[in-house]
């Protein structure tokens, strides 16, 4: 076993994605049975009460691996030598609004702590937004940050992949192990768009094994409006889910995968998504590094998808430019 802890900061600690974040983590879900960890937890003043709860029972599950943790209201500090970022403290949407309605309210959260990330965190450290709407808030982050290098701003996009894996195993009867190539391309909105032409079933094209009607009129609506199915079912948004999610795609990017995984990332003009944007791609991950695979063929119906969501990010970031924040 190593024994540097590794620190990882969670912002919204004590909100509902942290309640299922925080006991994965230091359980060893999130960097492996080898690695201790050290948890920096940053919530807003009024919820440290509730966060010392939450911090109880993590003393109360004896993971052998949780190695500290800090609590605290204050990002700087809380920040201080973190090797990895989970940004998730945000307001949820309720029923009926989008998730860009949320910019006004969260994007000011991500200013402050992109400068506290930048004054404290290690140099190594990785930075993963989930708190919506994701991809603007981590473009806003990483421009409030402008030493830390550009590549190490994520967006959480995994769970929308993991969702668009779970319906085509679904549809499919297979096991979601037998699903490969498949990823998420654009925002973490309803314009998302799930590539079933470059994914493969058991070793055959998915679009191949289902009909177009039902890739392009329920399936792409399904994933795409899973987020707000679940806030109408459930009465508050995916939490659980979300935090497997994060952990995912931290996990991957930290020790790897063998398999191509959706990750928002700030694009370097590839498929023609233009830069200045963080926008969701297939990524490969090796190292403790992601590269957006290169070279896939791409329909016309897919560009155009792509490109219609690529444009949705666009009027994110130039709404946050118009607020100041970037
Ligand atoms: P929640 O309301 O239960 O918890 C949010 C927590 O963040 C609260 O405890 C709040 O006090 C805290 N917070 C607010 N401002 C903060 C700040 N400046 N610093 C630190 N903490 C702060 O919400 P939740 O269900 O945990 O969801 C959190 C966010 O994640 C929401 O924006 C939600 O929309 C988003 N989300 C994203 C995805 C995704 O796939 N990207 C999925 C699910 C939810
Ligand atoms: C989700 O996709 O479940 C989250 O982004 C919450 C939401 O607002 O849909």
């Amino acid at each position: 076993m190593s024994t540097t802890p590794v620190k990882v900061a969670v912002t919204g600690a004590a909100g509902n994605i942290g309640y299922s974040l925080l006991f994965r983590i230091a359980s060893g879900a999130l960097l492996g049975p080898d690695t201790p960890v050290e948890l920096r937890l940053l919530e807003v003043t009024p919820a440290l009460k509730a966060l010392e709860g939450v911090v109880m029972e993590l003393d109360d599950c004896a993971f052998p691996l949780l190695a500290g943790i800090e609590t605290g209201d204050d990002a700087e500090t809380i920040f201080d030598g973190v090797n990895a970022a989970l940004l998730v403290g945000a307001m949820p949407r309720k029923d009926g609004m989008d998730r860009a309605d949320l910019l006004a309210a969260n994007g000011k959260i991500f200013t402050g702590q992109g400068a506290a990330l930048n004054k404290s965190a290690a140099d190594d450290v990785k930075i993963l937004v989930t708190g919506n709407p994701a991809n603007t808030n981590a473009l806003i982050a990483m421009t409030n940050a402008p030493d830390i290098p550009r590549e190490r701003f994520n967006a959480l996009t995994r769970l929308d992949h993991n969702r668009a894996k779970g319906q085509l195993a679904k549809k499919l009867a297979v096991s979601v192990e037998e699903i490969k190539g498949l990823a998420i391309w654009g925002n973490h909105d309803d314009s998302m768009y799930p590539d079933l032409y470059n994914t493969t079933v058991g070793g055959k094209v998915a679009a191949d094994l289902v009909d177009e009607a039902w890739i392009k009129d329920e399936y792409i609506p399904k994933v795409a409006g899973r987020g707000g199915a679940i806030i109408k079912a459930r009465g508050a948004s995916s939490a659980a889910s979300a935090a497997s999610a994060t952990i995912d795609h931290m996990h991957d990017w930290v020790l790897g995968s063998d398999e191509i995984v959706s990750m928002s990332v700030p694009s370097d003009g590839s498929y023609g998504v233009p830069e200045g944007i963080i926008s969701s791609f297939p990524c490969r991950v090796s190292n403790g590094s992601y590269e957006i695979v290169q070279g896939i063929e791409l329909n016309d119906f897919s560009r155009e998808r792509i490109m219609a969501s690529a444009a949705r990010l666009q009027g994110e970031r130039d709404q946050v430019k118009e607020l100041g924040l970037i």
